[in-house]
């Protein structure tokens, strides 16, 4: 796959490495890729917006609040209609504007204003990136999903040495292909993801269930679908909208939810990051049921609910690549491990959700990966990266027989 036909909103900030950006415009538009830029009014001291639109053939966008714009195409439209926000270069101002989500300019906000993949390539003086805030800055960023690139060590243009150039246009290509181009490591083949809690109901109006979002499982199978692959989504009752490109098959119960997920196999990876209800209400009164005074507190009895993952690890169309989750409070590794073996499947994502985690329902994760090979400890990472990683994972593992 190449990049022909893929579209690229390439942010110029204030530095002197702005005319590499230049040079960049021209080998994205030799590949086919539609480039549109924004040159922010530092960008404008070191580029003009002349030379940058002779090398895309577009307009170059540079006002906020510009009426002739809004009508044309909106901020929010610009950063949309890309598949991927690039910001070369990346000036510190920059890197602290969206790691504080500021959108006090049109390069500013359409970095908020995007769901799409955003690659940062830094150029500044080495003492402003080895300051302490621009490296909280970075490592900020990274957890909330942006991609960064270099920048590479040399000599600098205000003669010092170290850690500050930005990236060759060429090294930026490459990592712009394999962020766009990544997306066909699944294509033919077929994904199950669970996500959510259950409901499990007592009558008609009330129901045991618990706090999952849905937001990991949902960020897995957009990640997965992103990658190609021909995702089914089993979802329990959550309110998030349906990822791009995925088909969205809503239950309610434990039970429900199994005999979706068997309908949908074969499959060649399945990826269970639901919260399934361990137990339900023994019978389901058909009327709500009601108190009377004088009456005792009604006893609920409570029956286990099948297991999914171990149910659907043992069946004889087990997808190739079975992975569960684990949510743990203590000895996260450990109980893990015992609970990837019990259940019979290939990997487990462990993770801690303790109340000081803010894992549930949080954006964030820190997970640890358990397979036959070992472990693996991912520093916390935004839900979306976790999963970008997981899928990358995956796609190398389909290549050859799971681990
Ligand atoms: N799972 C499932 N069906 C169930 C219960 C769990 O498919 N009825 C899956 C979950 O989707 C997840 C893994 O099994 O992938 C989690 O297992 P579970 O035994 O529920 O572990 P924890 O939630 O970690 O809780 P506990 O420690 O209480 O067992």
């Amino acid at each position: 796959m190449s990049l022909r036909g893929k579209s690229v909103l390439l942010i110029i900030g204030g530095g002197i490495a702005a005319y590499k950006s230049l040079e960049l415009v021209r080998r994205l538009r030799e590949r086919g890729v539609r480039v549109r830029a924004i040159l922010t009014r530092a960008g404008a001291e070191f580029v003009t917006a002349l030379s940058v639109s002779s090398l895309t053939g577009e307009k170059t966008w540079q006002d906020l609040f510009s009426l002739t714009d809004e009508a044309e195409m909106g901020h929010i439209q610009l950063s949309r209609a890309a598949d991927l926000l690039v910001v070369a270069p990346a000036t510190a101002d920059l890197m602290a504007k969206l790691a504080q989500g500021h959108a006090s300019d049109l390069a500013s906000t359409a970095l908020l204003a995007t769901d799409k993949p955003i690659l940062l390539a830094p150029a500044m003086n080495v003492r402003m990136w080895n300051h302490a805030a621009t490296q909280r800055n970075l490592a900020r960023l990274t957890a909330d999903g942006v991609i960064s690139i270099g920048p590479n060590e040399g000599e600098m243009a205000c003669g010092e040495f170290g850690p500050g150039r930005m990236a060759e246009p060429e090294e930026i290509v490459e990592a712009i292909e394999t962020l766009l181009v990544r997306k066909a490591t699944l294509a033919g083949r077929k994904a199950l993801v669970t996500a959510g809690p259950t409901r499990e109901p007592l009558d008609p109006v009330r129901y045991l269930a618990n706090r999952s979002s849905g937001k990991q499982g949902y960020a897995i199978a957009a990640a997965l679908a992103e990658a190609g692959a021909d995702t089914t989504l089993v979802s329990g009752p959550v309110d998030l909208a349906p990822p791009p490109n995925v088909t969205l098959l809503k239950v309610e119960t434990g039970c429900e939810m199994l005999d979706v997920c068997e309908s949908v196999l074969p499959a060649d990876v399945a990826v269970f990051a639901a919260a399934v209800a361990d137990w339900r209400p023994e019978s389901r009164a058909d009327g709500k049921l009601k108190k009377r005074d004088g009456d005792a507190a009604p006893l609920i009895r409570l029956a286990r609910n099948p297991d999914i993952l171990a149910t659907i690890s043992r069946s004889k169309n087990r997808p190739a690549l079975v992975i569960g989750f684990a949510a743990e409070t203590e000895n996260v590794v450990a109980n893990g491990e015992e609970k990837r073996r019990r259940k019979g499947c290939d990997w487990i994502v462990a993770n801690d959700v303790s109340a000081e985690s803010g894992v549930m329902g949080g954006d964030s994760n820190r997970v640890h990966l358990i397979s036959a090979a070992g472990v693996e400890d991912w520093p916390l990472m935004d839900k979306r990266e976790v999963s970008r990683r997981l899928v990358e994972r995956i796609g190398a593992a389909l290549k050859r027989p799971a681990e």
